[in-house]
This record gives structure tokens, sequence and C-alpha cells, in this order.
């Protein structure tokens, strides 16, 4: 029979969100499932690909037979991915990264007091983008959740960040986005839209996904 699309090919992904601490018993973090990272890195294990699943904060469970690379925090993510960088084939960024950061990561619980707080938060790196700085023959597909102009700001963050295609997500269309089985999405590269799926499961936005990269790599050869 044919080898599997993905045989001997490392595949990445993340997913989920991240988690920024305030103190030791508080955080940020946001409503990523993790549902859509994990629905890629299963259909690229079907695949036949290695997989490096780089897993946040979640409230489902993540597919057997991928390797899984818990992470914290967007520095936790960002170290994380940089590990599997060198020889890794395609890289997909499902996950949900904080923009950013308490400045201050207090050691002791924030006592009650006063009638405000306010928190100051820092700038965290933008994993993608400092990927796609980098990028040399990885295949780097980005999300994009969007909740207005979902085409225009999708594709300047595929040209800004530098990946091969950009997965547009409106997470305001019901039955897309965050925490649902399914999603619905465009697709683009630079020269703009490749495909546009309806609303079905995130196992069938996975492997349509992977099809379309595993064909763009190997008419790279
Ligand atoms: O996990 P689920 O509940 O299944 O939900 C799926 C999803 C909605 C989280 C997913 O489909 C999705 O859209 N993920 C990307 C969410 C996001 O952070 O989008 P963004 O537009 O803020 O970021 C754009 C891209 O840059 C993303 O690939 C993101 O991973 C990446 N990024 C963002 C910020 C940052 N500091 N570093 C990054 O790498």
């Amino acid at each position: 029979g044919q080898a599997p699309l993905l045989q001997g090919k490392k595949v990445v992904v993340t997913a989920g969100g991240t988690i920024e601490r305030i103190d030791p018993v508080r955080y940020i973090t946001n409503d990523s499932s993790g549902k859509m990272g994990f629905a890629i890195a299963a259909a690229a294990r079907d695949l036949g690909a290695d997989v490096k699943l780089v897993m946040g904060s979640t409230q489902s469970k993540p597919p057997e037979n991928v390797e899984l690379i818990p992470v914290q925090s967007a520095q936790d993510m960002y170290e994380a991915v940089t590990r599997e960088w060198d020889d890794a084939d395609i890289v997909v960024k499902a996950a949900a990264v904080a923009d950013y950061r308490p400045k201050e990561v207090y050691t002791e619980k924030i006592k009650k007091k006063g009638d405000t707080l306010s928190l100051e938060l820092v700038k965290n790196i933008d994993i993608l983008e400092t990927l796609g700085k980098q990028k040399t023959h990885q295949f780097l597909i980005g999300f994009a959740a969007e909740t207005q102009s979902v085409e225009m700001y999708a594709r300047e963050k595929l040209e800004r960040k530098n990946c091969d295609l950009i997965v547009a997500n409106d997470v305001t269309r019901t039955g897309a986005g965050f925490g649902t089985d399914t999603n619905a999405v465009h697709i683009y590269d630079r020269e703009g839209l490749v495909e546009e799926l309806p609303v079905i499961a995130k196992d069938d936005v996975a492997h349509r996904l992977l099809r379309i990269a595993a064909e763009r790599i190997a008419g790279r050869n």
C-alpha cells in the first residue's frame, strides 16, 4: 500500500491556553479547551507523523500515542517549541497564547486591602512571530482568533508572522472557536483564500489542514 501522508515527518502542535501566574493561587488564562490542537495532533498521528504536542491549560483529554509536553506560561511554551523546532517539518500554533502577563509574580498570596487593585501587565513574547523569523525549512501554520474583520486581521498576521498558512477563526460564529467540538474556518496563504470550511468537526478541519500542508511540502522536493 501507499505510505501514510506524513510518515517520517515531525509535526509540532501547540494546544490550549497559557497560564500566567499572579500569585501562588491565582492566574490569568483564556477559554481555549485544547480541542482544536488535540484534533490536529491526532490527525498528524493518524497520517503517520512523529507528533510532539505542547499542551497548555485545557479542559479536555489529549489524544493517545503522541508525545505530550505540558507547559504553563507563554514563556514555557516558547521554550518547549524552540527545543522541538530545528528538525520539525510542520509546526501548528493552535494554542491561545496570552499576549500579556503580570509584570510581577507575587511569591505570597496577595492580601485583600482597599477598594481597587491594579495589576500591571507586560507583553509576552510572540511565539509564532519569533518562529517566523527563524524559519528555514519548517512549514509554519498559525491560527487567528478574531471577532471582527476576520480576513483582514488574519492575513495581516500571516504576513507579519511569516506563516505558510493561517487558519482564520471567526470566534463569534455558532459552532466555531473556543470550547466547541466543531469549527468553521477560512484557510489563507500569501496569495489569498486556499479553502473555506463550513461548520464541521474539529477532527475534519484538522485532517483537511494537514492534507494541504502535506501536499505543499511534497511539492517542494
Ligand atoms: O482550544 P479550543 O477550545 O478548541 O479553541 C480553538 C481556538 C479558538 C483556540 C483555536 O482555533 C485558535 O484560533 N487558536 C489561536 C488563538 C489565538 O491566540 O489567536 P491570536 O489571533 O491571538 O494569535 C494568532 C497566532 O499567534 C496564533 O497561532 C497564536 O498561537 C500565536 N501567538 C499569539 C500570541 C503570542 N504571544 N504568541 C503566539 O504564538
